[in-house]
């Protein structure tokens, strides 16, 4: 767990939003400025539980809350598909989120307004809003290398939520079962080789399929950047995510009740 660095008492202003990014590793949050898509205040983790259920996750999502004092909406990435509040996927967490209205779980428990999405939805949402893809029309898709691969479809700056492009089989695998960061850890792969072999593969297939204008690329692995993005051999325009690994709570903040992304017009 990282320790506090600063315990901030934050009440919801129009400026000020509230985001929680759940992963299969690690729950994050913190406050965050909307006007300039900054953290607010040094961001809180808190491991993952294991198994990663709901009772044990919702209570840590009442802790990060609690840690800043948060007193308004909150918005929640999980990295599952989420329609109107309702878990439908679980594949790097316990899959007895399966059917679990999580919109409800959280307001029930937080007794604050709640927004629920899938974390590359929101990591993409970060972008697009503050970051690589502001001010870009046309198809964008955001990608997030981490335990997995999520994705953020974008058409002319709206989301086409749920899109779940880590799962598109490809060489007779799930894709992010051979393409995602953890999988460079787990077969001790180079960085050279994850990149030339498995991402450059993936990002192939997402281009023949989607002709996107451009593909964001965020997670984990974006963290350092040098080492596999120059590698790869793309025919389209590819840039580095801007938001480090933050995307995700800002994303949710953005997505919040009352938020400046809750109506849906991400671009301005
Ligand atoms: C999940 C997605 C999620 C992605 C990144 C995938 O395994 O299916 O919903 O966005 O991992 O966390």
């Amino acid at each position: 767990m990282e320790r506090p660095t600063a315990t901030v008492r934050h009440v919801a202003s129009e400026r000020i939003g509230f985001g929680i990014d759940i992963g299969g590793t690690g729950m994050k949050a913190a406050p965050v400025d909307l006007t300039t898509g900054e953290l607010a205040a040094d961001r809180y983790r808190i491991d993952t539980p294991r198994p990663a259920e709901p009772a044990a996750m919702a209570e840590i999502v009442v802790e990060l809350v609690r840690h800043f004092d948060w007193t308004g909406p909150v918005g929640v990435a999980l990295p599952t598909i989420v329609r109107n509040g309702v878990v439908r996927s679980a594949a790097n967490i316990s899959d007895t989120w399966i059917g679990v209205d999580a919109d409800a779980l959280f307001t029930g428990l937080l007794g604050q307004e709640v927004a629920v999405l899938n974390d590359a939805d929101a990591a993409g949402v970060a972008e697009m809003r503050y970051g690589a893809g502001r001010g870009r029309d046309g198809v964008v898709i955001v990608l997030t290398f981490g335990t997995g691969i999520g994705s953020g479809f974008f058409v002319d700056g709206r989301l086409a939520a749920n899109s779940e492009l880590g799962h598109l089989e490809i060489d007779g695998f799930d894709a992010e079962v051979r393409a995602a960061a953890s999988a460079r850890q787990r077969e001790n792969l180079s960085w050279d080789d994850w990149a030339t072999e498995r991402v450059q593969r993936y990002l192939d297939v997402v281009v023949a399929l989607f002709s996107p204008a451009l593909v964001i690329v965020g997670g984990g692995a974006s963290k350092k950047p040098d080492r596999w993005v120059p590698l790869l051999d793309v025919d389209t325009e590819i840039a580095v995510a801007s938001m480090a690994n933050n995307a995700g709570i800002v994303g949710a903040a953005l997505m919040a009740p009352g938020g400046p992304g809750a109506s849906g017009a991400l671009v301005d």
